[in-house]
């Protein structure tokens, strides 16, 4: 089974980036929880981060027939990007989309999600656990 994990904008900043509200860990340590999970259920992980709205289309596109199922956290395109949307849709690859900060709680603008349209789950506000538990919820239900 492969996963492919997807970030975009500034998560590759996280540690560094508004620790109040993201956390201290680091990307680094992200990357780190994200093959430790992979490792602890036998299956392949691949991460890919961007901060550019069209390199994850193309990411998701290029996803179609390679895995089985896909962890998104689109950052700030969650709340702006169609394109993300109709991609996930276009490859329709179960989906879960991942907020580390529990945007309900958050400005009014958070509270729309375009690429959650197109996910079968959304964990949001579980920090940088809310990865391991999309992957394991993945993992499940692809079984
Ligand atoms: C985020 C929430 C978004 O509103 C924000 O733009 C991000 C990160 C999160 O993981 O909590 O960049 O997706």
């Amino acid at each position: 089974m492969k996963i492919l994990v997807i970030n975009g904008p500034n998560l590759n900043m996280l540690g560094i980036r508004e620790p109040g509200i993201y956390g201290k860990s680091s990307f680094a340590d992200l990357l780190n929880l994200l093959e430790a999970t992979a490792r602890e259920l036998g299956i392949e992980v691949e991460q890919y981060q961007s901060n550019h709205e069209g390199d994850l289309v193309d990411k998701i596109q290029w996803a179609y027939g390679k895995v089985d199922g896909i962890v998104i956290n689109p950052a700030a395109y969650t709340h702006t990007s169609v394109a993300i949307l109709d991609a996930l849709k276009a490859v329709s690859i179960p989906a879960v989309e991942v907020h580390i900060s529990d945007v309900d709680a958050r400005e009014s603008f958070r509270q729309i999600s375009y690429a959650g349209l197109a996910c079968c789950k959304t964990i949001k506000g579980h920090g940088l656990e809310g990865y391991r538990e999309a992957i394991v919820y993945l993992f499940q239900i692809l079984q």
